[in-house]
C-alpha cells in the first residue's frame, strides 16, 4: 500500500475503507511510487513452462501485457466485448477463424475482433504477447479445463 493510500484511510477513519480503495487514484494516476522497470521478454519467459497460461508482465492503462506459451489445440471461444490482439514473439502458429485461417510467424501481430469466434493452434511451442483488457477471460465464452481465472504476475 503506498503512501497516498495510506493518508486517505487515516481522514476517513470508521468510514467504509474498502470503498475508499475502490475510489482512491491508482498510484499512476497521482504519480507517486510508480515502479519503473524495462521489462526483458526472454527472461519472463524464462521463468514458466506451462502452456496456455497467461502470465500479466505489465499493464498499460486498461490493458494487461501478457506472455503465454502454447503447445497443441486451445478451445473455439469469442470474446463478447474484447479484441484480442496476438503476437508472436517466437514459432509459429494459427489463428483458426470459421472463416479463414492465419498464420502468424515471428514478429507478427494479429487482432480478434470481438465477437470473432476463434481457436488457436499451436504445432509446436509458440511464445506469444497478448495485449487484453483486464477483464479478458483467456477461453471467452467458454469455461473448461483451460480457463485461467486468476493470473499470475511475473
Ligand atoms: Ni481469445
Amino acid at each position: 500500500m503506498n503512501v497516498y493510500f495510506l493518508k486517505l484511510l487515516q481522514q476517513e477513519r470508521g468510514g467504509s475503507q474498502k470503498l475508499l480503495l475502490l475510489f482512491a487514484p491508482r498510484p499512476k494516476a497521482c504519480g507517486m511510487e510508480v515502479k519503473m522497470e524495462k521489462i526483458n521478454i526472454k527472461d519472463k519467459l524464462n521463468t514458466f513452462s506451462e502452456y496456455w497460461s497467461p502470465k500479466i508482465v505489465g499493464d498499460i492503462n486498461e490493458t494487461y501485457v501478457k506472455l503465454a506459451k502454447l503447445k497443441g489445440e486451445f478451445v473455439w471461444h469469442m470474446h463478447e466485448n474484447e479484441d484480442e490482439m496476438f503476437m508472436v514473439i517466437k514459432g509459429r502458429m494459427v489463428i483458426k477463424l470459421r472463416t479463414e485461417e492465419i498464420i502468424l510467424n515471428e514478429g507478427e501481430i494479429f487482432i480478434i475482433p470481438r465477437g470473432i469466434e476463434h481457436m488457436p493452434v499451436a504445432e509446436e511451442e509458440v511464445h506469444v504477447m497478448l495485449f487484453e483488457p483486464k477483464t479478458t477471460l483467456n477461453t471467452g465464452n467458454v469455461k473448461n479445463e483451460k480457463t485461467v481465472e486468476i493470473l499470475e504476475k511475473i
